[in-house]
């Protein structure tokens, strides 16, 4: 294992516009950070809510290895089998056994394998599980079948999230937050060396108010009224972070936020 392995990791695309942010700005990243191994939380990629087998198929030929997912897994119904058969796509680790899908999976590139691991909140959000438990449980069933290790945690606290990043911190190389789609000011490498940052962002429309139209969610939070909600098409960023791993295993050497706007 050589010491220039990077991990590309995409916050929550939203709708098809951040589809085609990602797809229209992945070459140039590319080409710019030759990341080895490209994650993407895809859990609002069909038209903000959940993700299709379809979506999936074309992110896994645009070269993605991994996709990670959240609280809107199960939106698409069609989705359920293809979580089952399908290795790199993820659902939170600490959902209940009985729903589809899996938590992990180990990627392999240039003798470098990658262990993600997608877990979801228990603080205001619904987790069949204790993801603090349960990381315990993968990080031991992992054993040394990786020489990095990516946490997605996909949660609302940000207290929640600051406190992962301290309960792993020397024990896998990055904890990234993802769900709330706001981008946060923190990335750093903690002191054991565990790349960290409390949110991602998302990549889709900064012009809405976490993907949805401005006007709409306006509308609802001033009426209290229910009001159909539309993905915005309003002003598209990639928002991302590229974590360089240390050639010591499950350590990163830094963490470097990219908030990119697309057009
Ligand atoms: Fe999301
Ligand atoms: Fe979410």
């Amino acid at each position: 294992m050589d010491g220039t392995s990077s991990i590309l990791f995409v916050g929550d695309l939203v709708g098809g516009l951040g589809r085609r942010t990602l797809l229209a700005l992945l070459p140039a990243i590319r080409e710019q950070h030759a990341p080895s191994f490209v994650v993407v939380n895809g859990e609002n990629a069909a038209g903000g809510l959940g993700i299709t087998p379809k979506i999936a198929d074309e992110l896994f030929a645009a070269g993605v290895d991994v996709i990670t997912l959240g609280n809107h897994a199960y939106h698409r119904r069609e989705i359920f089998p293809y979580l089952q058969r399908t290795d790199r796509i993820l659902r939170p680790a600490n959902f209940l056994a009985s729903q589809p899908g899996h938590g992990s999976c180990v990627v392999e590139r240039d003798g470098v394998r990658l262990a993600v691991v997608n877990l979801q909140g228990n603080v205001f959000l619904r987790s069949g599980r204790v993801a603090f438990s349960e990381i315990d449980t993968i990080l031991e069933q992992i054993g040394d079948g990786a020489d990095h290790v990516l946490v997605d945690f996909h949660a609302e606290a940000t207290s929640e999230k600051v406190a992962l990043g301290w309960y792993l911190d020397g024990r896998v190389t990055a904890v990234v937050g993802t769900h709330t789609h706001v981008p946060t000011n923190d990335a750093r490498v903690l002191p054991g060396g565990t790349a960290y940052i409390t949110d991602v962002g998302m990549t889709g429309p900064r012009g809405g108010v976490i993907g949805v139209v401005k006007e709409q969610a306006i509308e609802s939070l001033r009426t209290h009224m229910s009001v159909r909600f539309e993905t915005s098409e309003d002003d598209p960023w990639l928002m991302a972070v590229l974590v360089r791993c240390a050639a010591r295993p499950r350590r990163a050497e830094a963490i470097e936020p990219l908030l990119l706007p697309w057009r």
